[in-house]
C-alpha cells in the first residue's frame, strides 16, 4: 500500500500567512445562490492554540478540536464527502509525533510548520487552511493531486485525530507551532482517488 502527502514548510513573519487565494466573497442577495469555488469554513468557537495538547484536546474535548473536526466536516461536506469522527487514538499519536518535534511523516498525516515574529496566539485556521486551500492545484482543469486537500475530503476516511507542539524551536523565531493531523483509515491511496475526491458541490 502507497500513499503520499508532501510536506509543506510555512515560514511567515507575519501573523496571517496562507499560501491559497481567499474565497471569493460572497455576493450581496447571493444567499440562494452557489459559491463557485469552496470557501473555508469558520466553525464558532475559539480556535487559538494557546497550551500544548492535554487529555481533553486527546478526547477531543476542547474547543479548538471540536474546531478543527467541525471545520474538516463542513469542508468535506462542499465535496459530497461524509463526516469524520474525532479519533483520541489518533490524536494520541500525533501527540507523540508534534512532542518529539519529528517532521516525518509518521503514516498518513498532514504537517504543518508556522513560524512567526508577530503574535504568539496561533488560530488554527491559519494551518488548516493552507492545507485546503491546495484545492486550487485540483480543479480547473481536473488535476489528479495527492496533497493536504486531498487528505483532508478523502471520502473513504472514518475519523481524524490532530495534535499540535509550541515547543518545537525554528531557528531563531520566537514563536512557532508545529501541527499535525492523522486520518484513518488510509488516505491518498494512489490510484483510489477519482473514488475519494469529489468535485466542488457548493459551499
Ligand atoms: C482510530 O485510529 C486507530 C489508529 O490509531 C485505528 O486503528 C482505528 O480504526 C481508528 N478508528 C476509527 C473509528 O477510524
Ligand atoms: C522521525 O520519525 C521518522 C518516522 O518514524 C523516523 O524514521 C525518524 O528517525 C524520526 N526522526 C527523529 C529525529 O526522531
Amino acid at each position: 500500500m502507497r500513499w503520499s502527502i508532501p510536506f509543506v514548510t510555512l515560514f511567515a513573519a507575519a501573523a496571517v500567512a496562507v499560501a491559497a487565494p481567499a474565497p471569493a466573497p460572497a455576493q450581496d442577495g447571493a444567499l440562494t445562490q452557489r459559491q463557485s469555488q469552496p470557501t473555508f469554513p469558520q466553525p464558532p468557537g475559539p480556535r487559538d492554540i494557546t497550551a500544548p495538547p492535554g487529555w481533553d484536546d486527546i478526547f477531543g474535548n476542547t474547543d479548538v478540536t471540536r474546531w478543527m473536526l467541525d471545520y474538516h466536516n463542513q469542508f468535506r461536506a462542499q465535496f459530497g464527502s461524509p463526516p469524520l469522527a474525532w479519533n483520541a487514538s489518533l490524536a494520541f499519536k500525533e501527540a507523540g509525533h508534534t512532542a518529539l518535534c519529528n517532521n516525518s511523516h509518521w503514516g498518513n498525516d498532514n504537517l504543518a510548520w508556522y513560524s512567526t515574529s508577530g503574535d504568539a496566539s496561533f488560530g488554527v485556521n491559519t494551518l488548516i487552511d493552507m492545507w485546503a486551500g491546495e484545492w486550487v492545484d485540483h480543479y480547473n482543469p481536473p488535476r489528479e493531486v495527492y496533497d493536504h486537500f486531498s487528505a483532508m475530503i478523502w471520502a473513504s476516511a472514518k475519523s481524524v485525530g490532530c495534535s499540535w507542539s509550541l515547543a518545537c524551536r525554528d531557528g531563531d523565531w520566537p514563536h512557532h507551532i508545529y501541527l499535525t493531523c492523522g486520518y484513518e483509515p488510509v488516505v491518498n491511496l494512489l490510484g483510489a482517488y477519482a473514488e475519494n475526491v469529489g468535485t466542488f458541490r457548493g459551499s
